[in-house]
């Protein structure tokens, strides 16, 4: 089936809607969550260097997505990590770094090879030697895929301010590992 699917660029500005339509039904958002991310996903792509792939169906239809970034010390996300980094003397992964800052699949789609095609193309393009990304701290098909990948715990229990659960900070090599590479 994945063969009906086809992963590329990504007007995410145009297709934001679509976008956190999937990642709702993918990891849960309620519609206040959606409103609020809509205006994050959207501040996020006049960053310098974001970027975002889509899987899409042969009709058009959005069914999963990845975006990131060049990391930068001084973005929210970076600074709430520093700290845990800092701590272990790891934070030296926070520069010449490509976040991934979003990655979903919608359910019925997962687990035929979008996700790890999607961070895979999307990291391949860039021009860091390393990638970083969190995870919610628990054992989850997200947090499998990653290790498969090369990416490892950097820190754990990380607490996001507004976020119920806590996260798990992990970091990878670029280019990110293939299967039985
Ligand atoms: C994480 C996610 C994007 C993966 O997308 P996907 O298309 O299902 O992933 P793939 O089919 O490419 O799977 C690749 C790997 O993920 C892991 N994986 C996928 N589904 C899994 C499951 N149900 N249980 C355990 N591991 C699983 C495996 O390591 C798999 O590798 P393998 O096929 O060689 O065994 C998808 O599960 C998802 O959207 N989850 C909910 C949202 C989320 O958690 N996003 C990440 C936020 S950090």
């Amino acid at each position: 089936m994945t063969d009906e699917v086809v992963i590329g660029p990504l007007d995410l500005a145009a297709r934001v809607d679509d976008a956190l339509r999937v990642q709702a039904l993918a990891f849960g958002l309620s519609d206040d969550e959606i409103a609020v991310r809509r205006q994050i996903v959207l501040r996020h792509l006049t960053h310098p260097g974001a970027r975002a792939l889509g899987a899409t169906t042969r009709d058009g239809r959005l069914v999963g997505f990845v975006y990131g970034m060049p990391n930068d010390r001084a973005h929210w996300w970076s600074t709430v990590v520093e700290p845990y980094l800092r701590g272990w003397d790891l934070d030296g992964w926070l520069d010449d770094s490509f976040v991934i800052t979003e990655l979903h699949v919608r359910p019925g789609y997962q687990n035929r090879g979008l996700g790890r095609a999607l961070i895979t193309t999307v990291t391949d393009a860039a021009a860091e030697p390393r990638s970083i990304l969190s995870a919610i701290d628990t054992e989850s098909p997200a947090r499998a895929l990653y290790r498969s990948l090369g990416y490892t715990d950097l820190a754990r229990n990380v607490l996001f301010p507004s976020a119920p659960k806590p996260y798990a900070v992990m970091g990878a090599p670029l280019p990110l590992r293939r299967p039985g590479g």
